[in-house]
């Protein structure tokens, strides 16, 4: 019996007298073109594929490499990226950035460019720990920082930056350089240097308040925009509740010595209480606008990490509480024909100047911003708004705000004949806070 052939001989013949399929091209064939999609070989059709697995796959593990994009889509660049601040913020900017060479002046100015250019990273901000992290970019650092980072060195020592005066000053450098140190280590080895001498090392006043200066155990109200807004933010860096803490307890230790206890000047801040020659009673405008600036630093980076903000209520509070101490003492002895606030509040002697009238207005915005909707807060807007008004009519067209307090001299009789470097800085800060809380819808562009 023979086999049966497993396949027909005929069959096969047939088919192969059918047109042949063509063989697919392939991605080296120049049977190929661009304009004609039926032609295009697997490897291009799939191509899609491939790209869209690759960025998903880096996206999960370098979530740098993109920003972070919760963040991106809530920061509201329809509204911040076209704001019309109504004076000359660019000049403004370009004079903070020259003028900046004292470390505070540079910390100050890197946390000015930061909240304009890039609110999104601000403590500020909406969520200002994604995921309970500071925020960073690898491939594009933000202008902000790279300011920061083109201006200043560190050095292997206790501080970010070597300052033999004040103890304070290196650490106005602090939140600039955990950001930074996000990707350059060597600067947040030097966050953490500089958290452990404060806590540590540094020179300590009677009631534990760590001292503003090196030589001398002695309190600026200077001192609470430089070291508590820090040892806040590093302390969420590092997951460290303690070190937010002591941010608030610092507050509250100056609050204790500098608070002026009655008369006009009732709850504003003196401006230095030390055994030095230094010490001044005056309720110091920009002094103030420091503490609460400060304050404010503070409170948003409690309640923008998740951790603080459930387990620190009662501190929350309470800082809002002593911001509105100082900004309603401002309100009370705002009575300059100008329509500044005098360098030392509640003294007629003294001219109004727009240093410290631009930072308090900036903290009375973040203030607002804090607290529920009522008369209280609708009163501290629309002053902030006529402080801001007043402040803009002394801006003139290359962005110089005069006149302004010699910065190194707060008690000089006479205004400053130059650029305020600090001052340049203020303007930032309080058209960022005016633009937040527009855009935020608080406050109207027209207020
Ligand atoms: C910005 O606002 C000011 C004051 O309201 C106005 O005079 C100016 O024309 C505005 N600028 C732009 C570019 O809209």
């Amino acid at each position: 019996m023979s086999q049966e052939p497993r396949k027909n001989p005929e069959k096969t013949t047939s088919q192969e007298a059918k047109p042949t399929r063509p063989t697919p091209p392939t991605f080296l064939d120049s049977t190929w073109t661009w304009s004609s999609p039926s032609t295009w070989p697997l490897t291009i059709k799939l191509l899609p594929v491939f790209i869209a697995i690759i960025s998903i796959y880096l996206a999960v593990a370098f979530p740098a490499l993109f920003g972070d994009p919760v963040s991106r889509f809530l920061a509201d660049t329809s509204c911040t990226g076209a704001f019309n601040y109504t004076f000359q913020i660019a000049a403004a900017k370009r004079h903070a950035e020259e003028l900046a060479t004292h470390d505070w002046e540079i910390g100050t100015a890197g946390e000015a460019l930061l909240e304009l250019l890039s609110p999104h990273k601000a403590v500020f901000g909406r969520v200002p720990f994604p995921r309970g992290k500071v925020p960073y970019d690898f491939v594009k650092m933000d202008e902000a920082l790279t300011f920061v980072f083109e201006k200043v060195r560190v050095w292997d020592g206790p501080t970010i930056v070597e300052d033999s005066y004040s103890v304070s000053d290196p650490a106005s450098l602090g939140v600039s350089a955990v950001m930074i140190g996000q990707v350059w280590k060597g600067w947040l080895r030097a966050a953490e240097a500089q958290k452990e001498y404060l806590l540590k090392d540094a020179p300590r006043y009677g009631n534990g308040a760590i001292s503003h200066r090196v030589e001398v155990a002695e309190l600026w109200s200077d001192a609470v925009h430089m070291v508590p807004p820090f040892l806040a933010y590093y302390g969420v860096a590092t997951n460290d509740l303690e070190c937010v803490r002591e941010a608030v307890r610092q507050v509250e230790l100056y609050r204790e010595v500098l608070m002026l206890r009655d008369g006009e000047r009732k709850e504003l801040w003196r401006h230095i209480v030390g055994p030095s020659e230094m010490a001044d009673d005056g309720a110091w405008s920009t002094g103030n606008g420091w503490a609460a600036y400060g304050m404010a630093r503070v409170r948003a980076t409690i309640a923008g990490w998740e951790k603080s903000k459930e387990m620190m209520e009662k501190e929350i509070a309470a800082l809002d509480s002593y911001m509105i101490e100082i900004i309603d003492g401002a309100i009370r002895t705002d009575d300059h024909e100008s329509g500044l606030l005098r360098n030392y509040l509640g003294d007629s002697t003294w001219f109004g100047e727009t240093a410290g009238t631009a930072l308090l207005a900036a903290a009375a915005y973040r203030l607002g911003m804090f607290m529920e909707q009522n008369a209280g807060r609708d009163h501290i807007l629309q002053w902030a708004d006529e402080k801001r008004r007043a402040v803009v009519r002394h801006v003139n067209d290359d962005g110089v705000a005069r006149p302004a307090v010699h910065s190194l001299k707060h008690d000089q009789r006479q205004p400053f004949e130059g650029i305020n470097p600090e001052g340049e800085s203020f303007l930032l800060l309080m058209g960022a806070a005016w633009r937040d809380c527009v855009c935020a819808g608080v406050r109207s562009r027209e207020g």
